[in-house]
């Protein structure tokens, strides 16, 4: 075997109350990649995206979690990689994420699956940091292991995997770009303790709402006291999105990320459907150019979708 098609997800970091520690994994949209070992040394990068991508791999995501790939293993000659993607970088779906770890899982495979899951987080934040700024696994971490994860810890890796619940999930992404530097940079680095005792009780409902697989409960945990009061201010309509979308009968939902994207839980497709149009309805009116997505849970990450 000489190549290995991988499909690597979208996914949605922080996930309400969870700024940094949860994220899932969607199933529309998700990036192709190619790889291939070549006996040149080094990695040759191909890009079939509809949009530009860093040609220096050192500057590239997926590049250089390839070349932490080489350092790590020592093995000789290289890899050549073809991007197909389709999640736009600045989205707040996780972009990076799934360019780092679909290199990290095509590597692998390529190589008979020698590294851990907890090693390919390892390899794929190589790559998120240099688009991130930022260590954090929410969006890497989903892509790897699928479904939705809840990160205890990065310093030693802990990575808890939820039961993903029954949800339909719409996804709205406003063309324009929110950089995940500047959302994090508006945050306040204390947290008022009053704050911090909402937050952790919804992280815990919300934990526990996965495990009963209770829409209801995972809606009213999602509200967010650390981030979301700074960031909203960055993303024009969100009120609107966020009203349209209980109007709707969604369940609750959030900043995708850092933004610009938002999300809203639904129990149904249909309901799910109609939050999407109302969503979108929100910035045709503001004269945003927008894309929508109506999907699930992702429950198996980054996947092989091919091997010659
Ligand atoms: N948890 C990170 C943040 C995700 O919200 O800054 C960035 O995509």
């Amino acid at each position: 075997m000489n190549t290995v098609i991988v499909h690597a997800p979208g996914s949605v970091s922080n996930l309400g109350s969870g700024f940094d520690v949860l994220g899932f994994a969607l199933n529309e949209p998700f990036d192709e990649f190619a790889l291939r070992r070549t006996e040149q040394s080094g990695i040759t990068l191909i890009n079939e995206s509809p949009f530009e991508l860093p040609a220096d791999p050192e500057q590239n995501v997926s590049g250089r979690v390839l070349l932490a790939v080489l350092q790590k293993t020592g093995i000789d000659g290289g890899f050549e990689l073809t991007q197909r993607k389709r999640i736009l970088p600045g989205s707040g779906i996780g972009s990076s994420a799934a360019s780092a770890a679909g290199a990290a899982v095509a590597a692998n495979a390529l190589l008979g699956n020698i590294f851990s899951k907890v090693e390919l987080l390892g390899l794929a934040m190589e790559g998120e940091v240099i688009a991130s700024g930022a260590r954090h696994a929410d969006n890497v971490a989903p892509c790897i292991w699928g479904g939705v994860t809840l990160i205890r810890s990065l310093d030693p890796p802990d990575i808890i995997p939820i039961p993903p619940a029954d949800l339909f999930v719409s996804v709205v992404h406003p063309q324009f770009e929110v950089k995940t530097a500047d959302a994090r940079a508006v945050l306040k680095r204390d947290v008022p303790l009053k704050s911090a005792v909402q937050q952790w009780g919804n992280v815990g409902a919300l934990i526990a709402g996965f495990y009963r697989n209770d829409p209801e409960l995972i809606g009213r945990s999602m509200a967010d006291v650390v981030a979301e009061p700074y960031r909203k201010a960055l993303i024009p309509g969100f009120e609107e999105v966020t009203k349209a979308a209980a109007a709707e009968g969604a369940l609750g939902g959030g900043i995708s990320g850092s933004g610009p994207s938002l999300f809203q839980f639904s129990k149904t497709r249909e309901v799910a459907e109609r939050v999407a149009a109302a969503m979108a309805h929100v910035y045709r009116d503001l004269g945003i150019d927008y894309f929508t997505y109506v999907t699930t849970i992702n429950p198996e990450g980054v996947r092989v979708a091919g091997q010659y």
